[in-house]
This record gives C-alpha cells, sequence and structure tokens, in this order.
C-alpha cells in the first residue's frame, strides 16, 4: 500500500497543480495544531513568494479545488495561508481494512534494496562484558530487524574484540600459576590437549587478576606484550592456548547475547582481519596515501571542511604493531570482498567517533571501498546509574549482563506478583518477557546519543513511557479478544467501519501512520522513533478502550468492527517490539 502521508500528499499536489501552481509545493505534515486540524500544509505560504500573490488567496484556491475529495471531510483556508485538513472517515476506514488485509500490514518495502552491514555488539573475549556493550548490542539489534523489515538485505556482525593485548595478559597469567602446562615447556613437540586448561569461571578470574598485575609490574606487562606479538605472528603453543580461551569465552558470549535475543549473522573479530593487512598497508603507501611520521606510518584525514583539526590515522607503530584503526580497515577490505555492502552501520559508544572518522576517511580515499559509499556512525551515549556516574553493579564493580538482566526480572517479577492474578511459575515466565522489555525500551527509547539513567523503578512500571506499559496494553487487547470469543465464538467478519468517535479516529490516524514511521526510523537509524510511535498507540488504544463499550456494543457489525480494529493495533504493537527485539507475554 501507498503510504498514508503519500496518498494525501499526492492529492495535494492535484490540487496545487489544477490551481496552476508548481506541485512541488504541496507538502504535507503532521499537524502541530491537533486540536484544530489532524495535517496541515503550507504550501501557499512557499507559492506566494513565487507567484507574488497572498498566501491566503492561494490557499482559499487549492481548498475549493479539495472540494469534494474523498480523502479530506474538511479542508478549510486559515490566515495567514494554512491550509488546515482533517481526514475522510471513509477513507481512513478504507486504509485500515487496507492494512489488516495485507502482508506486513501494508508496509511497501524499500525499491533499493541494499545490502548493509551492521557492526555491533564488539564483545571483548575473555574481559567482562560492560554497560556499552549492552546498548551497542540492544541498539544494533533494533536497527539490523528494523532494516530487514523494510527490505534490506541486512548482516549483522558482532566483530569481537579477540585480537588485543587482554589475550598475552592471559597467556603470562597462565604461565605463572600452572608452568608446567605443555604450552609453556620450552621445545615440546607433541599435541596440545582438546581440552582447555581453565573454565569460563576462571577465565573470568585470571583476565582482572592479570590486568591489575600488568598495572603495577612493568616486567610482567612487557611480557604479556612479548606474548601477544608472538600470538600474533603465529607461535603455535600459544596459537593453541588462544583458541582455547576463544572457544570458552564464546560459548559464554553466546549465551549472554541470547538471552538478550540478540543473534548475529557472522561471528568474526579483529582476528579474521589480520590476513588483509599487510596487502593493505603495502597499497596505502603505493598509493602514496601513508608516510612515515616520527617512525609511525600514517594517513592524513583531514579536509578543508573540518571545523577542527582532525589528527592523522596511525596505521602502524614505530614498534612495527598494527592498531585499532588498522584492524577495522582490513575489515572492510573483507567485507567488501565478502558482501559488496552498499552501506556499513557501526553501533559503537560515541567516544569512539574520531576512531570512525579516520577509518571511514581513509577506507574512500584509497578505495577500499566507493567514495561515496554510505558509512554511518551511530555512536550511543553512556548508561548511567542513579547517580550520573556510569552504571556499576551494586558492589561497584564492572556490570555482568546476566546479573543486570536477573535484576530487572526479579524487580518485574515483584512488580506481577503485587497484582497476584496468575501463577508464581507463569509470573516467572512472565516476568523475564517484562524485564527484558523493560530494559530494551528503557534503552530504545532515548535518542542513541544521549546518556540515560538506568532506574529500575521507572523502567519496569506499567505506566508512563515504558516497555511494560506497552506490552500491558497488549495484554489488553489479548483480554477483550479472549472474551470475544468466549462470548460470540469467532468473528466471520471484522470490517473495520468508519470511526464514529474521537477517541476512535485518532486509533485509526495513529494505525494509519505504521509504513512511514518504519521507514523514516530506519532511513534515520533511530529505534527512538519506534518507540514513541508505539507509545502515542498505546496511549490511543487505552484511551479508545476507557471510551468505547466494545463487548457491550449491541450492533453486531459495530462490535465486529471494534475487534477488527483493536486486533489492527495489537498485529501493529507486535510488530514494532518484535523490531525492537522484545516479546510481549499473552496476559501481565
Ligand atoms: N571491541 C570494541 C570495544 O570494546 C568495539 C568494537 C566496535 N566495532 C568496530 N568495528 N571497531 O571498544
Amino acid at each position: 500500500m501507498e503510504k498514508f502521508l503519500d496518498t494525501i500528499t499526492a492529492e495535494m499536489k492535484r490540487a496545487f497543480a489544477a490551481c496552476g501552481y508548481e506541485e512541488e509545493l504541496a507538502k504535507v505534515t503532521l499537524s502541530n495544531r491537533p486540536d484544530l486540524c489532524e495535517y496541515q500544509c503550507n504550501g501557499a505560504m512557499a507559492a506566494a513568494k513565487k507567484y507574488k500573490k497572498k498566501p491566503i488567496d492561494i490557499a482559499n484556491e487549492v481548498v475549493k479545488e479539495l472540494q469534494g475529495s474523498g480523502l479530506f471531510s474538511e479542508a478549510s483556508a486559515v490566515m495567514p495561508g494554512f491550509i488546515n485538513l482533517k481526514i475522510a472517515e471513509a477513507f481512513l476506514s478504507y486504509y485500515m481494512n487496507g492494512m489488516k488485509n495485507s502482508e506486513k500490514l501494508g508496509l511497501e518495502e524499500v525499491r533499493d534494496k541494499r545490502t548493509v552491514i551492521v557492526d555491533y555488539g564488539g564483545a571483548n573475549v575473555a574481559k567482562p562484558l560492560h554497560v556499552g556493550h549492552l546498548r551497542a548490542a540492544v541498539i544494533g539489534e533494533a536497527i539490523k530487524r528494523m532494516g530487514r523489515f523494510v527490505g534490506h538485505r541486512v548482516i549483522g556482525d558482532v566483530h569481537l574484540g579477540d585480537w588485543g593485548l587482554q589475550m598475552g595478559l592471559i597467556i603470562e597469567e597462565l604461565k605463572d600459576r600452572e608452568p608446567a602446562l605443555p604450552y609453556f615447556r620450552e621445545g615440546y613437540a607433541g599435541a596440545y590437549p582438546p581440552e582447555a586448561p581453565f573454565t569460563i569461571a576462571e577465565l573470568e578470574e585470571i583476565y582482572p587478576a592479570a590486568s591489575a598485575k600488568a598495572k603495577t609490574d612493568d616486567a610482567f606487562k612487557e611480557r604479556a606484550q612479548e606474548a601477544t606479538f608472538k600470538l600474533q605472528n603465529g607461535y603455535a603453543p600459544y596459537r593453541a592456548l588462544w583458541e582455547h580461551i576463544m572457544r570458552v569465552s564464546l560459548a559464554d558470549l553466546k549465551k549472554n547475547y541470547a538471552n538478550l535475543q540478540v543473534e548475529f549473522d557472522l561471528w568474526k573479530g579483529e582476528s579474521d582481519a589480520q590476513p588483509y593487512i599487510p596487502d593493505m598497508v603495502q597499497s596505502l603507501i603505493d598509493k602514496g596515501l601513508a608516510y612515515e611520521s616520527q617512525g609511525a606510518l600514517v594517513v592524513d584525514i583531514a579536509e578543508d571542511t573540518d571545523s577542527k583539526e582532525l589528527p592523522p590515522c596511525i596505521i602502524r607503530k614505530s614498534d612495527g604493531a598494527s592498531l585499532y584503526a588498522t584492524s577495522d580497515l582490513a575489515t572492510i577490505v573483507e567485507r567488501e570482498k565478502d558482501f559488496k555492502p552498499d552501506h556499513y552501520i557501526y553501533v559503537v559508544d560515541k567516544r569512539q567517533e574520531l576512531h570512525f572518522t579516520q577509518v571511514f576517511r581513509v577506507a574512500k580515499k584509497a578505495g577500499i571501498t566507493a567514495a561515496d559509499r554510505r558509512m554511518d556512525f551511530v555512536g550511543f551515549g553512556t548508561m548511567n546509574g542513579k547517580d550520573g556516574k556510569p552504571f556499576k553493579t551494586r558492589e561497584g564493580g564492572v556490570m555482568r549482563l546476566e546479573s543486570l538482566i536477573a535484576e530487572i526480572s526479579e524487580a518485574a517479577y515483584g512488580r506481577i506478583m503485587e497484582n497476584r492474578t496468575v501463577s508464581e511459575e507463569e509470573a516467572k515466565e512472565t516476568a523475564k518477557l517484562v524485564g527484558l522489555a523493560a530494559l530494551k525500551y528503557g534503552d530504545l527509547s532515548n535518542q542513541a546519543t544521549k546518556d540515560y539513567v538506568f532506574d529500575i523503578e521507572r523502567f519496569i512500571s506499567f505506566e508512563g513511557n515504558t516497555g511494560p506499559y506497552i506490552l500491558y496494553t497488549i495484554a489488553r487487547i489479548n483480554s477483550i479478544l479472549k472474551k470475544y470469543s468466549e462470548s460470540f465464538g469467532e468473528a466471520a467478519v471484522t470490517e473495520i467501519q468508519a470511526p464514529v468517535s474521537e477517541p476512535e479516529k485518532t486509533l485509526m490516524l495513529s494505525l494509519a501512520r505504521f509504513s512511514e514511521v518504519m521507514h523514516t526510523s530506519f532511513e534515520e537509524l533511530a529505534p527512538h522513533k519506534i518507540c514513541a510511535y508505539i507509545y502515542e498507540l498505546s496511549n490511543a488504544l487505552n484511551h479508545f478502550y476507557h471510551e468505547t463499550k466494545i463487548l457491550a456494543q449491541e450492533d453486531e457489525g459495530k462490535r465486529n468492527g471494534y475487534i477488527g480494529l483493536i486486533t489492527l493495533t495489537r498485529e501493529c504493537l507486535l510488530t514494532c517490539i518484535d523490531l525492537l527485539g522484545f516479546e510481549a507475554p499473552e496476559r501481565m
């Protein structure tokens, strides 16, 4: 189906053209005075300048042309030259039934289907997940699902940090603890054990211990750097250990992401990009882009239009080691080879903005990707505690994802048990869904770049702009539908009828915007717009519910029409929360 706004705009264009004005002027927007009208067009103002006439005269002409249009129940010209619009009730219900009977609620997929890489998650192997990784996972997953829904081919890649100093630290710490292991035995020529010499719990303890030691013990730190260097240059015993670290840590990471309902298509990491580095660096040199500066190899990225001076991108340190940027550039080489993406999206902490500016510019300058390739950096802000500082556990430690999820589910459980309408067992299951919704909606409802405060009490509230409120609205619809079928059986026809009340019309106007919101949210990479939309939709549904006798409606056609309308609302809400990455329980 054509987007609702496009249909209205086309009608307005027709009217402008019929009056002899350029149709480009006929831009329609949602009303910013909902008390007066539903949509508005300010095109007469712009036309006045162009055609040297009074805006109100133009508005009057266009309005006259719109009389008899099936789309508007009212079109009026208002000083100094606004055109105020109200949608015809019959057209609105016609559009509702179209949505109800179409795939994807009438959403038309994009015509330019792009291959999109979403780089998100970014967990570091063997290091604890921190809040930044939570945000990356939640926002990236939503963006991936949104892109797919509007019709793109979207590939999600976790892009693990699996090639850094943490590996050398773990190796050296292990060596200090268990020097007899074959990995550390000089001249050992046998096979390495298939079993890892540590469990995930041990690994989680080894890394922080090693990291702390390196801060006070310079010799240890040097050994760790050396071990990292050896690993990166293919030293077999360390490579074998690295594989153990990867296996043990990955299993745990996968479990964590699965609990968050975050799924990746690719489990690649920085290590996968390493083979591409030598050729890539050589080509930067051959193209004359990379040059030596104080022993390091760098590429200038500054442009005349920059408002502040941007430092060059360092490709290789003076000791020969490659860096974060090198690895991200090589990853682009790899992705070009594997997928030829039309669009790259990186969902990473906003403090890494300079890094990505450098990487994107070098990639384009060097022709690693096309100069006009769309490359977006979705930089997100920090999730803070109530004290305004980056969120920590109650003990002041680094957040563990598992405990965070457990904490919020427990709070949701308490809240559900207050009502005591369901069994303990069902409440537990429900609490998991509600907790996840609270966590994700609490995050996604903010513009990504903004910092926000992680406030469990507010997030799990069933009222206000929260995930549980959305789920509660869905549960309310479920309950009406259940009662309906108990009393009346399955309705054969649920044709939505023209709205007769203000709340009913408001609900329909909200539903009509679905396709528009889905497309805009993805184009702007803005999941918060979907949150704002379903909050508005839920408010509209609840207002309609309070003002309307649905089951007690005697007229069968009307009653069934209401059922059709709330069923459509339910579909719409369920689709949106799925895009945001959470699910609704049957009841709450
Ligand atoms: N591992 C990185 C970190 O923890 C995030 C990776 C983001 N993605 C990328 N392509 N650099 O900061």
